[in-house]
């Protein structure tokens, strides 16, 4: 792996897709664990753009009735998160008595999956469980549990495997860092 150039930034290899892979496989066995008995089949809600490459190899492993859905968020710009977040466009589907759980790319303050989990509270949701592939624990300083944690980085600013620097960086199939 050698290090990539991004608009104006250049990033260097942190995090290998084997690695990646890795979280994936116990993120995988945990929420089977959990939900392969559920009476009605619970539903994994992808927040686009970010989560699309992790919900993928994510729903590959779930070997149970589940449902497919998305959802579209924004307030990052460049490599700072700005304003309060905002739903864009509607919810895919009725969500109203169904066990949900949200799939993340990277929690760092927590303010999306805040206001997306008492949105979907607000919908009528049976329950709602988050499910991220990283987490910036120095960062993260809410009260709201993160049920499944893929793996747990510094803070620092990263692309790669859906992450993107204003946009670019998303088919990256490894992680990487800002130099
Ligand atoms: P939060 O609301 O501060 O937890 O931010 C979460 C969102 O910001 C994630 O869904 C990502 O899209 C984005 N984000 C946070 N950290 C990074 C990063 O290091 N690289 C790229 N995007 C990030
Ligand atoms: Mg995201």
């Amino acid at each position: 792996m050698s290090s990539v150039k991004l608009h104006d930034k250049t990033f260097v290899p942190y995090i290998s897709n084997a690695e990646l892979m890795k979280a994936v496989d116990k993120v995988a066995e945990e929420i089977t664990k959990a939900h392969k008995d559920d009476p009605q089949p619970p539903v994994l809600l992808c927040v686009l753009n970010g989560a699309l490459p992790f919900t993928a190899e994510l729903l590959k492993r779930l070997d149970f009735p589940i449902e497919l859905q998305t959802v579209r968020l924004a307030s990052y710009s460049g490599t700072d998160s700005v304003g309060p977040v905002r739903l864009i466009g509607a919810l895919s589907s009725e969500l109203k008595g169904r066990n949900v759980i949200i799939c993340e790319d990277i929690v760092d303050t927590g303010k999306t999956m805040v206001f997306l989990h008492s949105l979907l509270l607000k919908e009528g949701a049976a329950s709602v469980e988050i499910c991220t592939m990283l987490l910036k624990p120095e960062v993260y300083k809410q009260p709201l549990e993160l049920d499944y944690v893929g793996m747990e980085i510094e803070n620092r600013f990263i692309v790669g495997f859906g992450l993107d620097y204003d946009q670019l960086g998303r088919n990256l199939n490894d992680i990487y860092i800002l130099q």
